[in-house]
């Protein structure tokens, strides 16, 4: 990895890349930014992104691509069945993971819905580091449950373990004990756990993980959507890794596990998904899902362009100066608002900056979405879209009461290669700001509420005119600033 280090003894994260296409963006006066926040019931899901100045949303299907990514595009081979470019991909994901078959999707979601078919029996049980939205969505649908064994150090905001993402070895044990391994259907492990504050899992827990899964004989499934921070992670932080290369991490990876899926929207940098496993059985019971749901067996419901541009993103996710990028942009921006007094989830991860609105808006009850308030706050104060990850993006119990989310996070996603750091110094600046008006932020109450997925299209209203007081004391401190 290449180490730069500045006279002034600063630690910047310099790109490794330039910039040779440009998107123009705009930003709106504050009153207009409040307006727009309004009208998409205080739900940054349903914000134009004509309004946005910075999407922070998410890095899902955003992340710049290479110019090697854009020349691949044009070779596309565009056949219903047999296409030259299933093949390229299948041969690029047989590399890095070493796995026997590649069985594609339309994105990450789709992956799981075909999993869930196959392998959640109703009654069962999935344990899991931490479920994503979608995960465990498929795993109700197909009458199973989830049940989260991250350690007790991945729940805490502040913290200096360095992979928070790993699974409780102790509680696996456990959770096999009470189940019986007949009732769990598998053990998922997600790289990088996105809920938690894009946090890592080290290598020496997954050998841990599939050495008791092998034991026992319960599949072992891995989402590898964030494995590039992920991948990085192992790199730097695990020791044993030092001076390994990224292809020996990922191939390690790919011979622990019995399936490995992802949303290459995330890892690659394109957009679609794929499946993969080294178990006749399970390819081909998967398989006849593949038809039903994403297309023929060759495409999966992708384009093929997008194909190409994902063999190739994979391929650029073994050099360590392309996945670095935003992990340090992360650690930037963090480190910016924690030297201001902001809570964010530490250490750094990767995917995004995490502020912790259990404490920044500790005064807006949990059942008020503290941080879909500080999301809708923060919109209006910069014009930067973040994603609330908290009590709002879960579903009610059965009995219609709130599941209260165990963290309340407004995440700051990190687009790959996207934003340039004065971007990043401007958002600190307003998360800066907001944080010492934090008292103006009010709560939020539904006003549409749907049942599933309800973070997605659910509409909601301040309590109270907490707005209008936010508006009052921008333009006091910044005059007319947009
Ligand atoms: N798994 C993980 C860990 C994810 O982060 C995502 C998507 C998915 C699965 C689903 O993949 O979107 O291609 O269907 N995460 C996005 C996000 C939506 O914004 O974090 P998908």
């Amino acid at each position: 990895m290449s180490t730069v280090k500045f006279l002034s003894g600063e630690n910047i994260p310099l790109e490794m890349h330039k910039v040779r296409m440009v998107q123009r963006i705009n930003l709106l006066p504050v009153e207009e930014r409040a307006q727009c926040m309004l009208e998409a019931g205080c739900n940054t899901f349903l914000l134009k992104n004509r309004d946005v100045f910075l999407d922070m949303l998410t890095d899902s299907g955003v992340n710049a691509m290479s110019e090697n990514q854009y020349a691949a595009m044009m070779q596309a081979d565009d056949s219903y069945a047999g296409s030259e470019t299933f093949y390229r991909l299948e041969k690029v994901l047989h590399d890095i993971f070493g796995m026997k078959y590649f069985l594609p999707g339309h994105q990450g979601r789709a992956c799981e819905n075909i999993i869930a078919r196959t392998m959640v029996t109703p009654g069962s049980v999935a344990l899991m580091n931490f479920h994503f939205t979608t995960t465990k969505a498929h795993i109700t649908l197909s009458g199973g449950s989830i049940e989260e064994i991250i350690t007790d150090e991945g729940l805490k905001i502040k913290s200096t373990e360095p992979f928070k993402g790993d699974i409780d070895i102790g509680k696996l044990h456990e959770a096999i004990n009470r189940l019986g391994k007949e009732n769990i259907c598998f053990v998922r492990v997600e790289a990088g756990t996105n809920l938690v504050g894009g946090q890592p899992v080290s290598m020496k827990n997954m050998r841990e993980v599939s050495r008791i899964c092998r034991d026992v004989g319960i599949p072992l499934v891995y989402d590898a959507s964030l494995l590039a921070d992920n991948l990085y992670f192992i790199k730097v932080r695990e020791a044993e890794f030092k001076d390994a290369a990224i292809e020996d991490i990922a191939l390690e990876i790919g011979a622990l596990f019995d399936v490995v899926y992802f949303s290459a929207r995330k890892l690659g940098s394109a957009r679609g998904g794929g499946i993969l496993t080294s178990s006749d059985k399970l390819y081909y019971k998967m398989r006849e899902q593949v038809p039903l749901f994403e297309g023929f067996l060759t495409y999966g419901g992708m384009s093929v362009r997008e194909m190409e541009a994902m063999a190739v993103g994979l391929r650029e996710t073994m050099d360590i100066d392309i996945i670095s990028q935003t992990p340090i942009f992360v650690e930037a921006l963090c480190n910016e608002v924690i030297a201001r007094g902001v809570p964010v989830v530490t250490p750094p991860g990767g995917l995004g900056c995490h502020l912790d609105a259990t404490e920044f808006c500790s005064h807006v009850p949990q059942l008020q979405y503290r941080a879909g308030a500080l999301a809708a706050a923060m919109y209006i104060a910069s014009g930067v879209r973040g994603m609330e990850r908290g009590t709002l993006s879960e579903q009610r119990n059965e009995d219609g009461s709130e599941r209260l989310s165990e963290m309340e996070l407004l995440r700051l996603a990190m687009p790959k290669r996207v934003f340039t750091l004065s971007q990043v110094k401007y958002t600190a600046d307003r998360i800066s700001w907001l944080f010492a008006n934090r008292h103006l932020i009010g709560g939020l109450e539904f006003v549409e509420e749907p049942s599933v997925l309800r973070f997605f299209f659910g509409r909601l209203k301040p309590v109270g005119s907490w707005v209008e007081q936010l508006i009052r004391q921008f333009r006091n401190d910044f005059g007319d600033s947009l």
